[in-house]
């Protein structure tokens, strides 16, 4: 684990370890805790769990202890109240180790992933359909997991596995051929084959010999069919120009688009694999593998005619996977719906004798897009595009901005960064599990929890340092910050290194954007307590450290997130 606070706890965790029996350094770090108030110091620990080894009141260990620890020079005071010793950090040296620590560039990054890679499997829509809002979440969390292993050192391979395979292809190409034509596709993309996917369905309802139809095209795909081959590539193509007008204006990019007609040719091996491993039954035709005795439901792996699905293409995709990254992890963010999905998967890998699926993959699921209550501007058929969604976020701002500040140099790339970011903002908020709710007022408002705000911060700190001609230095005289605001506001930011810690164990972002939320209020409380530009230069100069720091790390946290902060807005 890293940083000052760290190190400043495991310093503690030594002085009592050397004075206590019965309990291991792991044991007390696991029991120190940050007071909720200044008042009872910057660690505590409670000796309770003490009473019983030592056999003596938990207020007399704690008495004892202090007593042996004995004076410290990192310790300004250790207080005993009741059963707890609290332990208060020496403030200079705080503010000095801390000061160094947030100036350096790698501030909140760690090594702890060097040559570990993670797989992360996240967006990958379904060719010839929108990008729609359920989409735009998985793309937000997974390139901001990607953003956060990248800071701990590890090597993350970001890969969309799109869904371009499937008898839904079959469909499609006969509704090509009876109702569509060249230049209709050419002009409405997107829009286009679903209208030709849903008209397919309609027909159908009346005509059955169209789903054979559409199963002899999809059998001509699979067993290479140039023609079926060509069309349905060509189709494929048009979809990514739309998924990549939607990743460009999220700054969104991919290692490998390895959609499921990657593993096409890659099936025949797992399902060797299984029957070599006793796993294949038959039933009704279609082979599956029984997996009653753990809860589940069976994993369908050929249907009756033979052909394979979706679990049997991301059996082949795991494989591929640990043999070409040779993954410590391979993480899926997608919507809850597919939890049972990947629990058959999963346990079908590890059946194949791969004790590692049980930590190595793990899915990652989130919760709704809620739009009650929004107003969102929908395309023909009320079908919400992502990309409308943003690009309507950045023109409510380009309003706002025209009104309150028209003179803004860059009006069209800050109200970029800030709507999209306000969007963002809002997915990675709540934890991911929580459904999101879809409010304008409340996600573009910047006085509220929001991206927008702690933009506006950040740039309220570029604009203090931009007026005060001078270079912010970490050297400073550190007995000039120990005001309650300056303290508050140094010991939020010195938490950086385990925020992102804790993000990456949990697998949530929302860690990292509350972080930011409270650095940012803390720096608003500091701002409205001191003034900056005062005429005494050590004073100042000391200020604007933290004004320094502030924005550093405010960066650097929505950075995790995806999010650009502009310098003025
Ligand atoms: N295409 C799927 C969908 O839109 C998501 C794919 C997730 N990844 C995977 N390896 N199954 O629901």
């Amino acid at each position: 684990m890293v940083g000052l606070v760290n190190n400043m706890k495991n310093k503690i965790v030594d002085l009592i370890a050397a004075h206590v029996d019965g309990l291991s350094k792991e044991d007390i770090a696991a029991l120190i805790e940050i007071p909720p108030k200044p008042e009872l110091g910057d660690f505590a620990f409670p000796c309770f769990r003490l009473a019983k080894t030592m056999r003596k009141a938990p207020q007399m260990i704690a008495a004892d202890i202090k007593e042996a620890i004995g004076d410290v020079d990192f310790l300004e005071e250790i207080q005993v109240q009741g059963a707890y010793i609290n332990f208060f950090i020496n403030k200079q040296i705080f503010v000095k180790s801390m000061l160094n620590e947030a100036f350096a560039d790698n501030f909140g990054s760690s090594t702890v992933g060097n040559g570990q890679t993670i797989c992360i499997d996240y967006s990958s829509p379904n060719v010839a359909k929108n990008f729609h809002v359920g989409h735009l979440r998985t793309t937000i969390i997974g390139n901001s997991l990607y953003k956060i292993y990248s800071k701990l050192g590890y090597d993350v391979v970001r890969i969309n596995h799109l869904g371009d395979w499937g008898t839904q292809f079959g469909k499609l190409i006969v509704a090509y051929k009876n109702w569509g034509s060249e230049e209709a596709v050419k002009k409405d993309g997107i829009a286009e084959l679903m209208r030709l996917y849903v008209k397919f369905h309609d027909e159908a309802n009346n005509n059955p010999k169209l789903n054979d139809e559409a199963r002899a095209w999809f059998a001509k795909m699979e067993k290479g069919d140039e023609e079926a081959l060509s069309i349905w590539q060509w189709f494929k193509d048009i979809s990514l120009i739309e998924y990549k007008r939607t990743y460009d204006l999220l700054g969104v990019d991919f290692d490998f688009y390895l959609g499921e007609s990657f593993y096409r040719d890659k099936t025949d091996n797992v399902v060797k694999m299984l029957t070599d491993a006793n796993l294949l039954t038959e039933s009704e035709g279609a082979k599956i593998v029984d997996l009653e005795k753990y809860g589940m439901a069976p994993c369908l792996i050929l249907k009756n005619d033979g052909s394979t699905i979706y679990a049997t293409r991301d059996l082949a995709a795991i494989f591929y996977r640990k043999a070409t990254h040779n993954f410590v992890k391979c993480l899926y963010v997608t919507g809850q719906e597919q939890k049972l999905h990947f629990a058959q998967v999963f346990k079908v890998v590890e059946l194949c004798g791969n004790e590692w699926a049980k930590d190595q993959l793990v899915h990652i699921p989130y919760g709704l897009v809620s739009l009650e209550g929004a107003k969102l501007s929908t395309r023909s058929g009320n079908i919400i595009y992502a990309e409308d969604i943003l690009l309507e976020a950045i023109d409510k701002i380009k309003t706002i901005i025209e009104e309150k500040n028209p003179d803004l140099p860059d009006k069209d790339e800050t109200a970029k960064k800030i709507g999209v970011g306000a969007v963002l903002f809002n997915d990675l908020y709540n934890q991911r599990i929580k459904d999101v709710s879809f409010k304008w007022e409340k996600l573009l408002n910047f006085d509220g929890e929001t991206g927008p705000y702690v933009q506006y911060t950040h740039a309220r700190c570029s604009s203090i340092l931009r007026k005060i001609d001078c270079t912010p230095s970490s050297e400073v005289d550190y007995s000039l910050i120990s005001d309650e605001e300056s303290m508050a506001l140094l010991k939020e930011i010195s938490r950086f290194p385990k925020v992102i810690a804790d993000a990456a164990d949990k697998y949530e972002p929302s860690i990292v954007a509350r972080f930011a939320v409270d650095v940012a209020q803390s720096f608003n409380k500091f701002y409205n307590a001191n003034r900056i530009n005062v005429e005494d230069e050590a004073v100042k100069n000391a200020r604007l450290s933290l004004v320094y720091i502030t924005k550093k790390t405010i960066k650097d946290a929505m950075a995790l997130l995806g999010i650009e902060c502009p310098e003025q807005m």
